[in-house]
Parts: C-alpha cells; structure tokens; sequence
C-alpha cells in the first residue's frame, strides 16, 4: 500500500469564499428553473425543474405529507422553490446545507415566502452529514461534481483513502492510469446509507445513459467511463461515476434507481431532438436552445437511493 498523498482535487475553499455564478456553470435546474425559462419553453415542458422533480418523488412515496427535506448545495434556491411551490402542502421542514457563504444569503431570499419551514445554513456536506438527524428525504442535485477528487491515480500504487474504498466495495479500477476518482462523492453516499433515509442525487456523470429512443445523442460524447475535467469559472469539477455510487449503496442493502437526467425532466420528443441534434444548425431560437441544452443534459443522471 502505498502511504503517499498524491494529488486532491478540492474545491471547498472556492465555494466557502468566492462569490460563485451558477449562470456560467449552466445548470440544468437553472435552465428549467421558471416557468418563464426560454429553455422550459422551447422544449414545450410544463413544470419546472424542482415541481416535476416533486411530481416524480411524490409518485414514488419519497415525498408525502409532513416529510422533512435537506437539499443539500442547493445553489440559487430555484429547485426548492419550484418543488414548494407545487408540493409546499406536503412538506413540514425544509433544511438547505451549503457550503457557500454567498449562495446561502440567496437561497434565504428564495425561501422567503415558506421562511417559517426552512431553515439555511453554512456547511460542508462531508462534515454536517454524520450530525443530521430528523430528515426523511435527501435532494443533492449537480452538487456532488465538486466534492473532493483523486486525481492522476495510477492502479498499482493507489493512496489509502481510494485503496480502501476500492476494496471495502469492491470498485473497478482501469488496468492503467492515470485516472481518478470521486472519492468526496463516495464519502458522501456512504454517509447518506448511514442513515435511514431515501436520497435524490443528479450529476454530469462519466458513464452515461443515453435514452432509448435518442441513441443519436451518443455520437461524439466524451464520456470514457471514468471522471473527466470540467474546466468552469475560477474551479473545476469532476463528472461522476455513477456505477461507483451505486455499488457503495447496494453495499450497505439499500435499493437503487437510475436513469438518464432528460427523461427524469420528461423531455420526450424523440423527432424534434433528432433533427435538431443531427443538423446542429439551428435556424430559429428554440432549435438553438433545444440543441444546447440537448448537448449538455446527454451526460447527465439521476439517481435514487432508498
Ligand atoms: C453546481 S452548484 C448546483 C446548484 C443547484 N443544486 C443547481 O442544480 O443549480 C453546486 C452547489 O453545491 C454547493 N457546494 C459545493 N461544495 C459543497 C460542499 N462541500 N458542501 C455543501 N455545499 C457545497 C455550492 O455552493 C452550490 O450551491
């Protein structure tokens, strides 16, 4: 075993002290984030992101009346609201967990109107998690990307942290390096099966799932199986390995669903994306939003850990 530390990823200090903007980062639940959203419209969605994700938890018996959520690194606040805003009958409690000291003053001001039921506080996921107590359902949406990574690994000479996860859940490896992995989104699904409640994660994620009626939407990714760079404003994240996520949960007996993020978000138009896609030459405004969102969620999974 080797004992040395070779290179962490870890983008804690950026997100604690520097004033991020989630329109550079273009994230799905921005994109879909109100009902005025030229991307919702162009698609022809009805709901936005946070009201369909409610709809699909509540028609899986995740969310119910007088459940109590923590959205953890909940960015703008926009999928919170969206899922109040439709579903604020059922929920008692709402805790939002973030590690940035400027995305928190926003989500408070988001929450405003249900202020008496949330509460927003300063954390780090990894630290915070082990404390919680008293939640019934997890919402971790585009978050996990920006947990800490191991980065430039080589197969034969792992660090103990990636040596001990890759044995106690039997994880693959590649034959050779350099690779990384997700070790911070690891820590963070193990410290959600500690606890006895059902979680929501999504994230751009290195082995994707490419719709079945939408295998086009395969050509050209760059997805190789393993966490990638992306390279974002002042930081970089990691996309996910969501086959890692899920052998940590069946290891400790929980049940897991997955999928690709653009069904969950009920884009189903099969002719349109093909058009559009294939062409990639966009002569109106909605084929050109249709297109760069198409090209952006293709990577993207969800996943439900119960
Ligand atoms: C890419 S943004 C996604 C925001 C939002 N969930 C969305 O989908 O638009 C990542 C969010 O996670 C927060 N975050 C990053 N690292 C964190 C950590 N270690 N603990 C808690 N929150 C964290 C960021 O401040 C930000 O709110």
């Amino acid at each position: 075993m080797d004992t040395s530390v070779p290179d962490l990823h870890d983008t804690r200090r950026y997100h604690l002290h520097h004033p991020v903007d989630l329109m550079t980062e273009f994230t799905v639940c921005e994109s879909l984030g109100s009902p005025r959203s030229p991307t919702l419209r162009a698609l022809g969605l009805a709901r936005t992101y946070g009201a369909r994700l409610g709809d699909r938890l509540r028609d899986r018996g995740l969310l119910w009346k007088g459940c109590r959520i923590c959205e953890i690194g909940g960015g703008y606040g926009s999928l919170m609201r969206g899922l109040l805003e439709a579903h604020g009958d059922l929920v008692r409690r709402v805790l939002m967990v973030d590690l940035s000291r400027f995305l928190i003053d926003i989500q408070r001001k988001a929450m405003e109107p249900w202020k008496e039921r949330v509460s927003v506080i300063l954390a780090d996921a990894l630290e915070v998690l082990p404390a919680l107590s008293g939640i019934d359902l997890f919402i971790i949406n585009e978050m996990i990307g920006d947990l800490p990574v191991r980065t430039g690994l080589d197969p034969k000479r792992l660090p103990a942290d990636a040596e001990a996860v890759v044995a106690r859940f039997g994880l693959a490896v590649p034959r050779e390096g350099p690779f990384h992995v997700n070790i911070g989104a690891i820590r963070l699904v193990e410290a959600i099966c500690r606890k006895s409640a059902p979680a929501f994660l999504s994230e751009h994620s290195s082995d994707p799932i490419i719709p079945r009626e939408m295998p086009f939407l395969a050509k050209g990714l760059e997805a190789t199986g393993w966490p990638r760079e992306i390279r974002l404003t002042a930081h970089s994240e990691y996309t996910i390995r969501f086959s890692h996520l899920e052998q940590v949960a069946r290891a400790f007996g929980r049940k897991v669903e997955t999928g690709s993020l653009l069904e969950w978000v009920g884009y189903a138009n099969a002719e349109k994306a093909r058009f559009v896609f294939n062409a990639r030459a966009c002569s109106t405004d909605e084929q050109a939003l249709i297109l760069e969102f198409l090209d952006h969620i293709r990577e993207y999974r969800w996943m439900i850990i119960r």
